[in-house]
């Protein structure tokens, strides 16, 4: 049977819901994956490059990997950390570690990279699971690419407008690189926008997460992974799923409800929120439901279907 396949651009700051996320995006049998950036986020620059490199060897994936900028474009990196040290754990795969990688980045960096992917592959989506510096970079230096990019679909920002709250939460994403988050705004690109809500309601139980290592490597994987994940939004020993949710956008856009919004970035305590309104038409669609049900069957499926190289 024919399945046309969504060429795709993953900029990604791995971080275990990061990794959860490339595992089912590698097994997803209507994405033609054609470029991994790093982005620093979760991590260092540094870790997030590696641990991108890691997974694309442990899954056997002959796919580019292109090293983001180390850091926001006009500001110093902060890294998702939490009073235990990293939220992602130390090496940002929670406790899951491995020995090192055999191959290195591409010699183009993150954005140069999407350009010229971008001029080869027509109708190339760019999915965002980590601060927006990469894509942003790439729309300062080429912006005629917002009109070559089918969608920039990110994983941002708060579904509730929280604007009239006195200490809104800064989502990660949204208010390590809040300049970036204006220039993707303004590009004219179309864009979806999947909000932190839905990661924290489609969390994985504890319960699942413990019968994780019975289903195969990777939800051995996974479960080690989880074990040092605390997003903060939910249980300890429960595990956020944002990027799974953003992947699973793209994968099956027909999960999830969107809204045309206008969008705009607002400075709270020099971090920053998103906020958006409901609009007749607009370039920038915001998800407001998501069918969890089949979230859960896709989240399960392509885990069932992932083979590690040593399987
Ligand atoms: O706020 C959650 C987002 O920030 C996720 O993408 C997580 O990996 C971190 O990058
Ligand atoms: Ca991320």
């Amino acid at each position: 049977m024919y399945i046309e396949k969504t060429p795709l651009i993953i900029d990604t700051d791995p971080g275990v819901d990061d990794a959860v996320a490339l595992i089912q995006a590698f097994y997803a049998p209507n994405l033609d994956i054609k470029l991994i950036c790093s982005t620093a986020g979760n991590l260092g620059i540094e870790t997030t490059t590696r641990n991108a490199i890691h997974l694309c060897e442990l899954y056997e994936q002959n796919i580019p990997v292109a090293q983001g900028l180390p850091g926001p474009l006009y500001r110093d990196l902060e890294t998702a950390t939490n009073p235990h040290g990293s939220v992602h754990g130390k090496m940002g795969f929670g406790k899951y570690v491995y020995d090192g990688v055999k191959n290195s980045p591409i010699e183009l960096p993150a954005y140069e990279a999407m350009h010229y992917a971008l001029q080869l592959y027509k109708g190339t989506t760019i999915l965002v699971l980590g601060p927006l510096t990469n894509v942003a970079k790439l729309l300062l230096e080429y912006p005629e690419d917002a009109k070559r990019i089918k969608t920039i679909v990110f994983m941002g920002g708060t579904k509730e407008n929280v604007l009239m709250e006195d200490n809104p939460y800064p989502e990660f994403n949204i208010s390590r690189d809040p300049e970036a988050v204006d220039i993707v705004l303004k590009s004219g690109a179309d864009i979806v926008i999947i909000p932190m809500e839905f990661g924290h309601n489609a969390y994985i139980p504890q319960a699942e997460i413990k019968k994780l290592k019975s289903i195969n490597k990777t939800g051995e994987i996974f479960h080690t992974m989880y074990q040092d994940y605390k997003d903060g939004h939910v249980k300890d020993e429960d595990a956020a799923t944002h990027d799974s949710c953003a992947i699973a956008y793209v994968i099956e856009p027909t999960l999830f409800k969107l809204e045309p919004v206008t969008c705009e970035f607002i400075y709270r305590n020099d971090k920053g929120i998103l906020v958006s309104n409901l609009a007749k038409e607009s370039n920038i669609k915001l998800a407001i439901d998501m069918d969890y049900a089949g979230f859960k069957n896709l989240y399960y499926g392509l885990l069932s279907v992932s083979k590690t190289k040593d399987e």
